[in-house]
């Protein structure tokens, strides 16, 4: 088996979340391939890990790497704001969340969330839901595109990229990564389509974020997992936009205000430059960390 993702801060997280009882337990809500569960359970021989995630195909990777730990990794297939929702009070030391997709679905998951693939443009996480990316680019009207596209990437072109995409969807229906990517091109000016960053890449990741609900998953497993948190444990939230990061600051803030958690990273803790250079989605990740009082 190929493990294709590194843990985004690896280092950090385990510098920041520690056991605070014998029988220690941790929640890793987006386990992924399991990068992160596999440095906790190496460090702590004591520690139980239920590792969540709601894609299958990802989770028989995990599950596979971390066999060798036996029933001290617990995986668990489901969303993450669902299995909190019914998890014990106070039954965790720590909870992680590391948002988003691994680079497993844009290499290998072959659902269309690369815009460089000729893939379908599914983009589900969740196999058995019937909404997918493309039911969104050919069935939602010019105006919910535009809205959605903008609010889930803040993307300028929002709307000259909508009309694009109804007009051509017209002729047929667009079925393709690399076809979308091509009429997402093709409907903004030159020196945004030749810019630093593909011009399909805020479209193609607010169509992920509308498929999986990604955002409305956040502040109701935020507030759960307070709940689910032994007293003094902690809880660390790794995001990769500034959409997901300004739900996490403000839950924390709201939170820390009624006194439920301390913050203890004011400002969020980035990367090292070595990580930067040698894994490249770091760059843009944030971390936050809160402690249950
Ligand atoms: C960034 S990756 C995690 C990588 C992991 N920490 C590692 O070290 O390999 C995020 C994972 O969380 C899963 N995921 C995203 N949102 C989820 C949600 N709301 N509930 C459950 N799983 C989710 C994705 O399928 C993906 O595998």
């Amino acid at each position: 088996m190929r493990i294709v993702h590194t843990p985004v801060m690896k280092e950090e997280v385990l510098s920041f979340l520690k056991p605070v009882s014998d029988s220690p337990v941790m929640i890793d809500c987006t386990t992924g391939e399991g990068g992160h569960t596999e440095a906790f359970l190496s460090a702590y021989p004591e520690l139980k890990v239920i590792g969540l995630d709601r894609d299958c195909d990802i989770q028989k990777k995990a599950i596979e790497r971390l066999s060798c730990f036996s029933d001290r990794f617990e995986p668990v297939n489901c969303w993450f704001n669902d299995y909190l929702a019914q998890a014990e009070s106070e039954s965790a030391d720590m909870i992680l969340f590391d948002l988003g997709i691994s680079i497993f679905h844009y290499q290998e998951s072959q659902r269309g969330f690369s815009f460089r693939s000729d893939e379908n443009l599914d983009m589900r996480l969740d196999k058995s839901q019937s909404l997918d990316a493309e039911t969104i680019v050919n069935e939602y009207g010019e105006k919910a595109l535009a809205d959605l596209i903008y609010q889930y990437s803040e993307e300028r072109y929002s709307r000259r990229i909508a009309r694009r995409i109804v007009e051509e969807r017209e002729k047929g229906r667009i079925t393709s990564a690399s076809a979308l990517a091509d009429i997402i091109s093709s409907s903004v000016p030159p020196a945004y389509r030749y810019a630093r960053i593909h011009p399909a890449t805020r479209t193609f990741q607010a169509l992920r974020i509308e498929v999986n609900k990604e955002l409305d998953r956040i502040s109701p497993a935020l507030g759960q997992a307070i709940r689910v948190l032994k007293p003094s444990g902690r809880i660390a939230v790794i995001t990769f936009h500034s959409l997901e990061d300004r739900i996490v600051k403000w839950f924390f803030k709201e939170r820390a205000g009624s006194g439920e958690i301390r913050i203890l990273t004011k400002h969020p803790v980035t990367a090292s430059e070595e990580e930067c250079e040698s894994n490249p989605p770091s760059r843009s990740a944030k971390l936050r960390v809160v402690e249950k009082c």
